[in-house]
């Protein structure tokens, strides 16, 4: 084990090789965080932990998990709290999903799942594991929103989406008040169009076209997340809190 490592990363999401989850995951390790890899995706979150453990020298844990799921989400804690990681300090919300239906042809199964994975999928792991950093006296939550939840729908997802990004921005402005009492801080960070596999079925051409309407005039890289929410997570950061962090190269200015 690294020397440094004294604190463990839970990141969801981390199954998906291009995705904000495992540039998340990898950028906890490097700076010396114990990591839990989880993802609905078995394989791929196998895939990402393999990665990490080839590459640093710090535990590892890759797990199987469905944010949308309290039996799963129960799971994982069970398997961590049997491990021998050092004490949960943050949790990054990472895991979501789109919905590119618009208003009036999505149905409510879609609605439900939505909801689900991107506002309930972070309730519910935050809530796991926000008891562990009481007791340890260290804890940060950071939250996945995302600009379509600030200019009320985007280029590829839509109403839905931005409904549930919306929500996560709630959940973490009452989570920071209800736990700035235990010192444990409570942010979210809100994209705008990052480059990564999630807009299935979008070609090279549009994605040239979201390029080009950024003001920064490219898309965001998932490293360039991953800093934001490690450092989120850092002590330096500890006055910090109930914010949401705006990282979309001037696409939504405010
Ligand atoms: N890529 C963007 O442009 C962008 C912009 C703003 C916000 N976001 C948000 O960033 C997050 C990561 O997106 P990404 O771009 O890396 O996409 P991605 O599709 O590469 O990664 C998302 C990961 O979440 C996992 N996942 C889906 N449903 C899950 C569930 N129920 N339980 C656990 N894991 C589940 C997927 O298997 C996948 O590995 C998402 O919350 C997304 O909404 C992305």
């Amino acid at each position: 084990m690294n020397a440094q490592t004294q604190r463990t990363a839970v990141v969801t999401g981390a199954g998906s090789p291009r995705g904000i989850g495992l540039a998340t995951a990898r950028r906890y390790a490097q700076e010396g965080w114990a990591v839990v890899l989880t993802d609905l995706n078995q394989a791929g979150v196998t895939q990402s932990g393999d990665v990490l453990k080839n590459d640093y020298d710090v535990p590892v844990l890759a797990l199987a998990c469905d944010v949308a799921d309290p039996d799963s989400v129960r799971a994982v804690v069970e398997a961590v709290a049997a491990s021998d990681l050092p004490p949960v300090g943050a949790v990054a919300n990472v895991a979501g999903i789109p919905s590119p239906s618009s208003f009036l042809d999505m149905s409510l199964d879609e609605w439900n799942r939505v909801i689900a994975v991107n506002l309930t999928g972070s309730f519910l792991v935050a809530q796991a594991f926000v008891p562990q950093m009481i007791e340890a006296g260290y804890g940060r939550v950071v939250n996945m929103s995302s600009v379509t939840a600030q200019h009320g729908g985007g280029v590829f997802s839509k109403t839905g989406y931005a409904a549930a990004k919306a929500g996560v921005i709630g959940l973490t402005k009452g989570m920071a008040r209800e736990l700035a009492q235990y010192g444990i801080t409570v942010n979210a960070i809100a994209p705008g169009v990052v480059d990564t596999d999630i807009r299935v079925g979008s070609d090279e051409d549009n994605e040239k076209k979201l390029s080009a309407a950024v003001p920064l005039g490219r898309q965001c890289r998932p490293d360039e997340i991953a800093a934001l929410y490690v450092w989120l997570s850092s002590e330096d950061a500890g006055y910090i809190t109930g914010t949401t962090q705006s990282i979309n190269g001037g696409t939504y200015v405010c």
